[in-house]
């Protein structure tokens, strides 16, 4: 049987993964010392690590390329594509806001409001949700640029330890949802291999409630 695939978002989530892996007792030697490599045998090589950029992570294992996939529930939101979310694996915690500089009286006004943003279909469905027409800027990197250049009145990211947006004079106006990581898998993999999916869920499943302990 061919090892079963995993694609696993780049990073953080990527070492998070990892460390879940060790814990379940799969050796993972091959993904410390990767060098760049980017698809590696990992435990008795009944698994593959695929290592991606959490938008192609969704990609490949909406393609079947990859069985299963570790993305972050931000990604899933913004990108949405067909496959089954079978755990919240506990880490990779964090939250969409809306955040904009310290004092602001955001919903003060009529007039339209600019936002700039990675994610402009998180930001188009939470204004959506609020009857609000807004001008939304798709952004790459450091949003929080955004509204101190006056390009936009307020940002919706990722807040995490809230400190780039305090040492930016930025605060969070709002919360829009709570972020972590989660395991996909592909639909025909889920049917074609549910044995050792379920197994592989299974034991996720058991390693992350140890954790919590
Ligand atoms: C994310 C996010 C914020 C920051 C929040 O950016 O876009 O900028 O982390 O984290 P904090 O609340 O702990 O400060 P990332 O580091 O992924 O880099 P990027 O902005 O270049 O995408």
């Amino acid at each position: 049987m061919k090892p079963l695939r995993i694609a696993l978002t780049k990073g953080r989530l990527e070492r998070n993964t990892v460390k879940m892996f060790e814990q379940i007792g799969f050796d993972c030697t091959t993904v410390h010392e990767k060098g760049r490599k980017l698809i590696l045998p990992i435990g008795d090589n009944e698994f593959e690590v695929v290592l991606a950029k959490a938008a192609d992570v969704i990609t490949y294992v909406e393609h079947g390329v990859c069985d299963l996939g570790v993305v972050g529930k931000d990604t899933i939101i913004e990108s949405g594509g067909s496959f089954y979310e079978v755990l919240d694996l506990g880490f990779g915690i964090c939250k969409f806001a809306l955040a904009g500089s310290k004092g602001i009286d955001f919903y003060r006004g009529y007039a339209s409001k600019t936002i700039a943003t990675k994610y402009p279909n998180v930001a188009h469905s939470f204004f959506e949700g609020k009857g609000m027409d807004v001008n939304i800027i798709k952004i790459e990197g450091s949003v929080e640029l955004a509204p101190l250049l006056g390009l936009s009145d307020a940002i919706i990211d990722i807040v995490e330890t809230g400190a780039t947006l305090k040492e930016n004079g930025l605060e969070v106006i709002e919360k829009v949802c709570d972020i972590s990581a989660r395991l996909i898998v592909n639909t025909a993999s889920m049917k074609l291999r549910k044995q050792e999916i379920d197994t592989l869920i299974c034991k996720m499943e058991q390693a992350k409630e140890a954790k919590q302990i």
